[in-house]
């Protein structure tokens, strides 16, 4: 599932990121490249929650 339209970043690619430690905002907005070029950033928030379900080992609910 894509969790970034403009990017193309994907449901695992965050959760891998989570899981290697950028966890932090600024992390994931330059680790993705959100909110630079042009890119609308709106998918910020769902990827801040992706990535704390993919640290506390969770599974997102549907
Ligand atoms: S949907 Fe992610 S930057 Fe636009």
């Amino acid at each position: 599932m894509y969790l970034c339209l403009c990017r193309g970043i994907t449901e695992s690619e965050v959760r891998e990121a989570g899981r290697a430690g950028c966890v932090m905002p600024c992390q994931l907005e330059s680790k993705f490249g959100l909110k630079q070029n042009g890119n609308c950033g709106r998918c910020v928030k769902n990827i801040r929650e992706f990535v704390a379900i993919a640290v506390q080992g969770a599974h997102p609910v549907q």
